[in-house]
């Protein structure tokens, strides 16, 4: 049996630099993070053996320095907490602060924001709210449809929105001689990690998805790896894994979300084979 990782997987820059300072400032400061840092409950836990908690709202961070998580905040966030004395520390990713810079000048400038993502999911609560809340939040191929430009637009997209998805509807927007612009702010570390799942789950016999039920990169590698693996299955923790599954398997690969730290793969690795035929892509 052999198991190979993905060339790419697992922590991306902006997740991993927040940890980092949110893990460096705990120890200097009373710190609480603005909603769970990352979708990942170990690693939740461990912040919070340190001392550090999530709070739902600025006025519950009083008292302590607050952190913006990688996914950033909508600009309401910030001005309430210079107002009210806060302590907080931006750890958004920059990838995200560039998007807010974008829609926030490009919605001064009188065009309409057009999202593409979740409305649901953070970043694009955090990004509509750099644009006075003012923008259209397109999720799918029928919104995008349904969508006629009458006016100047410009378009951003969620960090992790599969790319071909993007472009398909960016096709299906109807603006016919509309001044349109569109900025491909798809992360990189995202399309990096689809396509090393793609590739791997090509020529496996099971894919292992590492990462929070919660995430939507998490869920995305899944989805592309149940396309090439009938044999796909996410798990968040080593107990999660059930050997029965992997009987037959000669070729397992893994992968793993932007948010899931290195040893929880590892730990995998070894209940699977103890360190036998192991192979790491990265
Ligand atoms: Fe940033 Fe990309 Fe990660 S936008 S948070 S480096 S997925």
């Amino acid at each position: 049996m052999i198991v190979e990782v993905a060339k790419h997987a697992g922590f991306c820059f902006g997740v991993e630099r927040a940890l980092k300072m949110t893990e460096e400032l705990s120890e200097s400061k009373a710190l609480v993070t603005l909603g769970p840092l990352i979708h990942n409950e170990q690693v939740v836990d461990k912040l919070e053996d340190k001392g550090v908690y999530a709070v739902k709202t600025v006025q519950e961070a009083s008292g302590h320095a607050m952190i913006v998580r990688s996914h950033g905040a909508p600009k309401s966030v910030f001005l309430e907490a210079e107002k009210t004395g806060i302590d907080l520390v931006d750890a958004t990713c920059p990838f995200v602060t560039k998007i807010h810079k974008i829609v926030q000048e490009q919605a001064a400038a009188g065009r309409q924001i057009i999202i593409v993502g979740d409305p649901k999911h953070p970043e694009i609560v955090g990004i509509k709210g750099w644009c006075d809340n003012n923008a259209i939040i397109i999720e799918d191929e029928i919104a995008a449809k349904g969508l006629t430009l009458n006016g100047p637009a410009c378009i951003v997209v969620q960090t992790t929105f599969r790319n071909e998805r993007f472009q398909r509807m960016i096709e299906l927007i109807h603006s016919d001689g509309q001044d349109v612009l569109v900025f491909n702010t798809i992360c990189s570390a995202t399309t990096k990690r689809q396509d090393a799942a793609e590739e791997l789950s090509k020529r496996s016999d099971c894919m292992i998805v590492v990462g929070g039920k919660k995430s939507s990169n998490t869920k995305k590698l899944l989805e592309i790896c149940q396309k090439h693996c009938e044999n796909s299955i996410l798990i968040q923790t080593v107990e999660d894994l059930m050997m029965k599954s992997l009987t037959n398997c000669d070729k397992i690969g893994i992968t793993a979300g932007a948010s899931t730290p290195d040893w929880i793969i590892n730990e995998i690795i070894h209940k699977i084979n103890e360190g036998e035929g192991m192979v790491d892509g990265r």
